[in-house]
């Protein structure tokens, strides 16, 4: 069988947000396939970062897909101005809505691709229902809001049931994981059945960023 591509997404939440062009061009040339957006509103998480502006200036800087993750509460009022921004997908926290299913048909309509996420202390089959709903599920490793934690490995046993899952039910969700992921402990979470690696600081003070990339992608 042939190997499957994992995809690499530098998460900027590490970048130096003064020189944010330069860093997001070393993400262009690093091998990189997404850029990660950690998109926080201070009420949801306890840290601020940037909104739809941010990543509107970001699109210009880039072709590579804007994987925007939205830990925010009520991300149902972001849902026009990222997507009017460029925003690819839009992923919100299961933790932070009422009504997941609504909110992944607005996302939908706009134009973005939804993911849901969800936070460590939140098991996997919360998400049973809605899989087959939204294109990427995100499996948050640490506690959301701060990058450069240490990743929690238990939580790495929800790609297990959720890569069941989605073959069980013949969805196309991408898995992806975000959250203390380094070049040295990404195969990890690929062994278990992520698509997608979220790398923020193992990225950002790497010397080599482009041999980060290729270390996540396992090449
Ligand atoms: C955590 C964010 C992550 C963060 C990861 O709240 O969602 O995307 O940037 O950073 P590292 O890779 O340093 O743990
Ligand atoms: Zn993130």
């Amino acid at each position: 069988m042939a190997k499957k591509t994992i995809l690499a997404a530098p998460s900027l939440l590490s970048a130096d947000f003064a020189r944010l062009a330069e860093e997001v061009q070393t993400i262009n040339e690093s091998g990189a396939d997404w850029i990660h957006v950690d998109v926080m509103d201070g009420h949801f998480v306890p840290n601020l970062t940037f909104g739809p502006k941010m990543v509107s200036d970001i699109r210009r800087e880039t072709k590579l897909p804007l994987d925007c993750h939205l830990m925010v509460a009520n991300p149902q009022d972001y849902i026009e101005s990222f997507a009017a921004a460029g925003t690819n997908y839009f992923t919100f926290h299961i933790e932070a809505v009422m009504h997941a299913s609504r909110l992944i048909q607005k996302i939908r309509t706009a134009g973005m691709k939804p993911g849901v996420c969800i936070v460590p202390s939140t098991p996997a089959h919360v998400l049973d229902e809605i899989i087959s709903e939204v294109d990427l599920i995100l499996i948050l490793l640490v506690n959301p809001g701060f990058g450069g934690q240490k990743m929690i490995p238990s939580c790495l046993e929800k790609l297990v049931s959720l890569a069941s899952l989605r073959k069980e039910k013949g969805s196309h969700f991408l898995l992806s994981v975000d959250g203390g992921v380094t070049g040295d402990n990404a195969s990890l979470a690929v062994e278990k059945g992520a698509d997608v690696i979220v790398a923020g600081s193992a990225f950002f003070t790497a010397q080599d960023r482009a041999a980060v990339v290729k270390k996540i992608k396992g090449l």
